[in-house]
């Protein structure tokens, strides 16, 4: 069996972050920071390491910010050489993207939509998605990538949530697991009542473009929204299609606990500040 490599990754980020509110009213929500670092650019490092090549935002009105911030700042950097600075923390990022694609979603219709925005560029190749308000420690993206690289086909993220949590994400059904990868029976958005398994797609997916087309005429599904999830279950049986689950940390940043968590799970990692806020949250707890 012949893989096609997965070269393209696409970025919906036009959402308009209402639950980080007011923090997100002028800022795009994807440019909250982790320590020091926006939500945008752990996803976009996290699929560098993987191998992609070609950065796909799919953005919208009022994030303006995001392209400003992969893009080079002239002035911020006539002030910093000037003055002598070291350019390491900024210039990574404008080099490494190449030139990122933008293309926009104009209307909030939902994952699915924002995804199909992107067919034009993504064209006849396989490509994955990153949501970028899952931050994964430990290279989700790259672990994907070799999966995928042995079975071809799609696979998609796959973690265990408590039950209690299973109506908040897309689920799969099982089918027969090896090693870390489960078959894709079937999948249901956001289920309500009794959920299928506690499986959950946590925001990383390697797809084949033919998802593109069923998105062509995807009918809106959990939410009012067209789903990428119920696009996606439309291919099962007609390609492989697996789950993988990660070895590393997932923090859900797309929520107000998640978030502070990520802070100060990255912030202990960190040597810098690591031993500082290490006493402070002891001293904080008792
Ligand atoms: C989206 C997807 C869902 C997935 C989740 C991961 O939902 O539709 O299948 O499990 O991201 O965070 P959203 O969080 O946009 O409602």
């Amino acid at each position: 069996m012949t893989v096609k490599p997965v070269k393209k990754a696409v970025f919906p980020v036009a959402g308009l972050g209402t639950r980080f509110l007011p923090a997100t009213k002028a800022m795009p929500k994807e440019m909250l920071t982790v320590v020091d670092k926006p939500l945008i650019q752990y996803a976009v490092e996290e699929a560098l390491e993987a191998g992609i090549e070609q950065i796909i935002f799919v953005t919208g009105r009022g994030k303006s910010a995001l392209e400003d911030h992969f893009d080079v700042s002239y002035e911020l950097e006539a002030t910093m050489k000037a003055r002598g600075k070291s350019m390491h923390l900024i210039e990574g990022i404008r080099q490494k993207p190449g030139s990122p694609v933008y293309v926009r979603q104009q209307e909030p219709l939902g994952l699915g939509h924002a995804v199909w925005c992107a067919r034009e560029i993504v064209g006849d190749e396989p490509f994955a998605v990153l949501l970028p308000d899952e931050l994964m420690v430990g290279g989700f993206m790259r672990q994907m990538v070799e999966a995928y690289n042995q079975v071809g086909g799609n696979v998609i993220g796959a973690l265990e949530v408590p039950d209690s949590e299973t109506d908040k994400y897309g689920i799969i059904s099982p089918g027969q697991r090896d090693g870390r990868l489960t078959e894709v029976l079937a999948l249901v958005e956001k289920p309500k009542g009794k959920a299928p398994s506690n499986l959950m797609i946590p925001g990383r997916y390697i797809l084949q473009p033919e998802v593109m087309k069923i998105l062509d005429a995807q009918e809106p599904g959990a939410g009012g929204e067209i789903q990428l999830t119920d696009a996606m279950a439309k291919l099962i049986g007609t390609q492989p299609f697996h789950g993988f689950t990660f070895d590393g940390a997932r923090h859900d940043c797309g929520d107000k606990a998640g978030w502070v968590q990520a802070n100060i799970a990255l912030a202990l990692a960190r040597e810098d500040i690591g031993s500082a806020v290490r006493d402070y949250v002891r001293a904080l707890i008792g």
